[in-house]
C-alpha cells in the first residue's frame, strides 16, 4: 500500500516538475480533432487573439473556452452570435472579435478548482463598447454533479465542456459546444427573457423605466440603465407589477414617485457588480434612490428587503439583474422576508381583478432583437407557418419602436424565434434550478 502511494507522489512530482515544459498553446489544441475551425479562425480572423494566447504564462495564467466545430458550425441558432457569424461587415468583425475575447478567462480554472456553486470570473473582454463592468466582463463557471462542467454567459446562454483540464502553458484549455453570448444591454436582455416562462418575464419592469406620461422622458432611468457602468438591477418580473398595478398606474401621475420607486430597484458601485457571490447574509445595498436595501439570506434563498431573489445573476453588459417576485418600495423597507410564502407579499396595495389585469407598461418597452435574420434554408426547412405571428406582431406598438425586420421574411422569423424561445425557456428552468441548487450549498 505503501510504495504505492510513494510511487504516486513520485509521479505527481515528477508531474509538477514537468510543468516547464508544457505544450504550447498550439500544439494543445492541435491534439484536438474537433477544434479546426477554430485555429482556422484564430489564424486567420483573429491574429491578435492568437497572439495573446500564445504569450499566456504560468505566471499569469488563463482559461481559454474553445469552442469546438459544432460550435462554430451552429451559432446562426444563437442570438448575438448568429448576426455577428453571419456577415462580414467591419461592425460584423468587431463583434466576432469581442465575441472571442469573452472565451478567455482569468485564470486557471479546472474541474478540480472550479465549485458545485457558480462563480462569476473576469474576462479578457473590457472594451466598454462591448462591456461596461469595472475589471473585465465576467462568465459563470460551475462544477455540475462533479463531473459536467458549464460555462454561463449573456441571455443565461450555456456553453457545456465536451473536453475539459487541456493544460498548455499559460494556463488550461476546455473544449466547449456552444459559444458563449457576451452579455447584452438591459432592455435586449430584458425582452430576450420574456420570450421565456413566465416567472422571468420583465418587459413590465423594462417598460416602467421607459414610461413618460409626456414623450420627453422625464427620469432618463432608461439610459442610464442601458449606458451606466457596474450596475445591480433587482428587477420585478411580470407578475409582481401586474398584482399592483393600480398602485403603480395612481403613482405614474407623479412620475418623481414612479421614479422613486424604480430607482430603488437599482443600485450602482465602484468597485464591480454584485453577483450573488458577492451578495451575503445581511449586505445593505445603497440604490441610486439614495435609500438601502437590505440582503438576506434565509431557507436557502436570497432575498431583498422582503422580495425573493427568484433567478440571480442574470449578466447584462453594463452589470448584472436579479429577478425578483415583488415591487420593492423605498417607503416599506421593514418587512422581513418569509421564506415559507411561495411568493412575497406586495408591499403596495394589490388589486382585486390581479388574475385578469395585464402586466403594466409593456407597451413602453422599447423593441430591440438579438436574433439573426433568417437565412432562406429556414424558410425552406422549417417555414410551416404557425400562426404565432400574431404575437409578433403585438409587440410593434411601441412608441420607441424600432422596425422589427422585413415583412416578407416575418414567418419564418417566428420559427427561428420560437424555436430559440424554447431553448432560452430551458436554460432558464436550468438555471433557476442551477440558482436554488447554489442557494442551498
Ligand atoms: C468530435 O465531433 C464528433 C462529431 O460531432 C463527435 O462524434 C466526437 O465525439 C468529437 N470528438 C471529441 C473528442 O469530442
Ligand atoms: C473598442 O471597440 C470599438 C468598436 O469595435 C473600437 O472602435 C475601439 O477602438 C475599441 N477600443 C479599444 C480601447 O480597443
Ligand atoms: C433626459 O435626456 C434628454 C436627452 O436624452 C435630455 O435632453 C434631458 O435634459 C434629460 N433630462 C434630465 C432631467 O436629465
Ligand atoms: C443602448 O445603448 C446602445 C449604445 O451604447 C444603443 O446602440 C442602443 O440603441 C441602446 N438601446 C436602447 C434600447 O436604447
Ligand atoms: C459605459 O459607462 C460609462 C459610465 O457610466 C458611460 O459614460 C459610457 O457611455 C458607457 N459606455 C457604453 C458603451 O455604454
Ligand atoms: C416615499 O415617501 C416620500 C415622502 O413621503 C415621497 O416623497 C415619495 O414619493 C414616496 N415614494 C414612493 C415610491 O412611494
Ligand atoms: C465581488 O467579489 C469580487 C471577488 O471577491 C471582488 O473582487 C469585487 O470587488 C466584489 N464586488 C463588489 C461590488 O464588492
Ligand atoms: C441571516 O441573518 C438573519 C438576521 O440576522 C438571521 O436571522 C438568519 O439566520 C441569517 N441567515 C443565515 C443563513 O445565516
Amino acid at each position: 500500500m505503501l510504495p504505492s502511494v510513494v510511487f504516486a507522489l513520485c509521479l505527481s512530482l515528477l508531474g509538477s516538475a514537468r510543468g516547464a515544459d508544457a505544450l504550447s498553446f498550439d500544439d494543445a489544441l492541435a491534439k484536438h480533432e474537433n477544434t479546426t475551425t477554430l485555429r482556422d479562425q484564430l489564424r486567420d480572423v483573429f491574429p491578435d487573439l492568437h497572439r495573446r494566447l500564445r504569450a499566456a504564462s504560468s505566471s499569469n495564467p488563463v482559461t481559454f473556452l474553445a469552442p469546438s466545430n459544432d460550435a462554430f458550425a451552429k451559432t446562426v441558432y444563437y442570438p448575438v452570435v448568429g448576426p455577428a457569424f453571419s456577415n462580414n461587415d467591419e461592425a460584423s468583425l468587431e463583434m466576432q472579435s469581442a465575441i472571442m475575447t469573452y472565451h478567455v478567462v482569468l485564470g486557471k480554472h479546472t474541474s478540480d478548482t472550479l465549485l458545485p456553486t457558480f462563480q462569476y470570473f473576469p474576462t479578457w473582454l473590457n472594451n466598454a463598447t462591448y462591456s461596461n463592468v469595472t475589471g473585465g466582463q465576467r462568465i459563470g463557471g460551475v462544477m455540475q454533479r462533479e463531473e459536467e462542467m458549464i460555462w454561463t454567459s449573456g441571455i443565461a446562454n450555456r456553453s457545456p465542456v465536451t473536453v475539459a483540464d487541456i493544460e498548455f502553458e499559460g494556463g488550461v484549455i476546455h473544449i466547449v459546444d456552444s459559444l458563449a453570448v457576451p452579455p447584452q444591454h438591459f432592455p435586449d436582455t430584458a425582452i430576450t427573457h420574456s420570450t421565456a416562462a413566465e416567472p422571468f418575464q420583465l418587459t413590465s419592469f423594462l417598460g416602467a423605466t421607459y414610461f413618460s406620461p409626456t414623450e420627453d422622458k422625464a427620469s432618463n432611468l432608461s439610459r442610464f440603465l442601458n449606458d451606466t457602468t457596474d450596475l445591480t438591477i433587482f428587477a420585478p418580473n411580470n407578475v409582481a407589477l401586474e398584482r399592483v398595478a393600480s398602485a403603480l398606474s395612481a403613482m405614474s401621475k407623479t412620475p418623481s414617485t414612479l421614479a422613486d420607486l424604480l430607482e430603488f430597484h437599482i443600485v450602482r458601485s465602484s468597485n464591480g457588480p454584485y453577483y450573488s457571490t458577492n451578495l451575503t447574509n445581511t449586505t445593505t445595498l445603497t440604490t441610486i434612490n439614495g435609500k438601502q436595501i437590505t440582503v438576506t439570506l434565509n431557507s436557502n434563498s436570497l432575498f431583498a428587503d422582503s422580495a425573493r431573489v427568484i433567478t440571480p445573476d442574470l449578466l447584462i453588459l453594463n452589470g448584472v439583474m436579479h429577478v425578483i417576485d415583488a415591487v420593492l418600495s423605498p417607503n416599506v423597507t421593514d418587512v422581513d422576508p418569509n421564506p415559507k410564502l411561495a411568493t412575497a407579499s406586495p408591499l403596495l396595495s394589490t388589486n382585486a381583478d390581479f388574475s385578469t389585469s395585464q402586466a403594466p407598461f409593456t407597451t413602453f418597452a422599447p423593441n430591440v432583437r438579438l436574433l439573426p435574420e433568417p437565412t432562406p434554408t429556414d424558410v425552406v426547412g422549417d417555414g410551416s407557418g404557425d400562426g404565432t405571428g400574431s404575437s409578433r406582431t403585438s409587440r410593434t406598438g411601441s412608441p420607441n419602436g424600432v422596425s422589427t425586420g422585413v415583412a416578407g421574411s416575418a414567418a419564418s422569423t417566428v420559427v427561428a424565434e420560437s424555436r430559440f424561445g424554447i431553448a432560452v425557456a430551458a436554460y432558464l428552468v436550468l438555471s433557476a434550478a442551477i440558482g436554488a441548487a447554489a442557494l442551498m450549498a
